[in-house]
C-alpha cells in the first residue's frame, strides 16, 4: 500500500480540508449533482482523519458538507457558461487549495492558474502535478507581484475566490477586488459572501471548542464582505451579473431535504454566491 501523504499546513491552509471533503461526500452521493471523483481519490491520499468532519457536520447539520459542495457546483455553472462563450478563456483560482475546478469544467482550450500560499501548493504539487494549461503560483493573493505571472490572458480572464474572502477584512477585500479592477480592466471575478451572523457563529464555535489537532473550525474568520450591494459603493463600472443564495437551487438534487438552519441562511441571505464585472 502507498504511505499516504502527512500534512504540514499553517492553521489558515488547513481549511482547504473542508471544501475538499465537502466535494469528496457528494461523490459518494448516490444523486450527486457534484462528480469531482478527484476530491474523493485525493481525499484517500491523505494521512488526515476525516472522519472528525463528520461529527462537526452532524452538529451544524447538513450545511457545511453541502454548502461546499453547492458552491463548487455554482461556480462550475457560472465557468461553462462563460467558457461557452470565450472557449480560450484564462482563469484565476485565488486559494485553489486542493480544488479540481479545472479539471472538472476544461474544454481542452482554456488557460488556468491556481494561485496559493507556498505550503499548499507544495501539496497541491504531490497530489495534483501542473500542466500545459493549468499552471501554479505560490503567493499570498495580496503580494501583487503575481499579476505579472499571469503571461497568458485571453480576451477574457476570470477570478474565482471560494472560501477565502471570509478569512480576510472587508477593506482588505475591497482593495484587491479594486487593484485587478485597474489591472485586469474586463475582467470577472466569482466569489462568496457570508452574512455577519455566521462569522459570529463561526467565532463563537471556536472558542467553545478546544482546537485539537484535526479542529479546522479553529480559523480565526475576519468577515470578507458580507452582502454584494457594498461593491456598488467602491466603483460605478463594478456591474453585479449575479448575487444568489448557494442553497437557491436546490432542486439540483431529488433527495435533499434543506434543514431548519439552510433555509434559514436561504431567507437571510447569510451564504451567497456573487459573480461581478469588474468594468
Ligand atoms: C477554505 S480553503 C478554500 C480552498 C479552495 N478554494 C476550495 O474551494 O477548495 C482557503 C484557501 O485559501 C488559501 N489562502 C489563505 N490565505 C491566502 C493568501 N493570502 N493567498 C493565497 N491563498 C490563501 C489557503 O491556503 C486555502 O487553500
Amino acid at each position: 500500500m502507498t504511505e499516504k501523504i502527512k500534512l504540514h499546513l499553517g492553521e489558515v491552509q488547513r481549511t482547504l480540508l473542508i471544501p475538499l471533503w465537502g466535494r469528496a461526500q457528494e461523490y459518494e452521493n448516490t444523486h450527486s449533482f457534484l462528480k469531482d471523483k478527484f476530491a474523493r481519490e485525493i481525499v484517500a491520499k491523505l494521512d488526515f482523519d476525516f472522519g472528525s468532519f463528520d461529527s462537526i457536520a452532524k452538529r451544524a447539520s447538513k450545511q457545511l458538507r453541502l454548502s461546499n459542495a453547492l458552491r463548487a457546483y455554482h461556480i462550475d455553472t457560472i465557468l461553462k457558461k462563460i467558457i461557452e462563450k470565450y472557449p480560450d478563456l484564462t482563469v484565476v483560482n485565488i486559494g485553489a487549495g486542493l480544488d479540481t475546478t479545472f479539471q472538472r469544467v476544461d474544454n481542452g482550450k482554456i488557460f488556468w492558474y491556481d494561485l496559493d500560499l507556498p505550503d499548499t501548493i507544495a501539496l497541491r504539487k504531490q497530489l495534483i502535478p501542473e500542466s500545459e494549461r493549468n499552471k501554479y503560483i505560490s503567493k499570498s493573493f495580496l503580494d501583487i507581484t503575481w499579476y505579472q505571472d499571469i503571461q497568458k490572458r485571453s480576451k477574457k480572464v476570470v477570478f474565482v475566490v471560494a472560501g477565502v474572502f471570509p478569512y480576510f477584512k472587508p477593506e482588505q477585500v475591497r482593495d484587491f477586488i479594486l487593484s485587478l479592477q485597474h489591472e485586469f480592466p474586463s475582467s470577472e471575478i466569482i466569489f462568496e459572501t457570508m452574512g455577519k451572523i455566521i462569522i459570529w457563529l463561526f467565532k463563537l464555535l471556536h472558542r467553545s471548542r478546544k482546537a485539537g489537532e484535526n479542529s479546522v473550525v479553529n480559523s480565526i474568520f475576519q468577515g470578507g464582505i458580507s452582502s454584494a450591494k457594498i461593491v456598488k459603493k467602491w466603483s460605478d463600472k463594478i456591474e453585479i451579473v449575479d448575487n444568489f443564495s448557494v442553497f437557491t437551487k436546490l432542486n439540483i438534487n431529488e433527495s435533499f431535504e434543506p434543514t431548519f438552519q439552510i433555509r434559514l441562511m436561504k431567507f437571510f441571505k447569510l451564504y451567497q454566491i456573487v459573480h461581478l464585472k469588474l468594468g
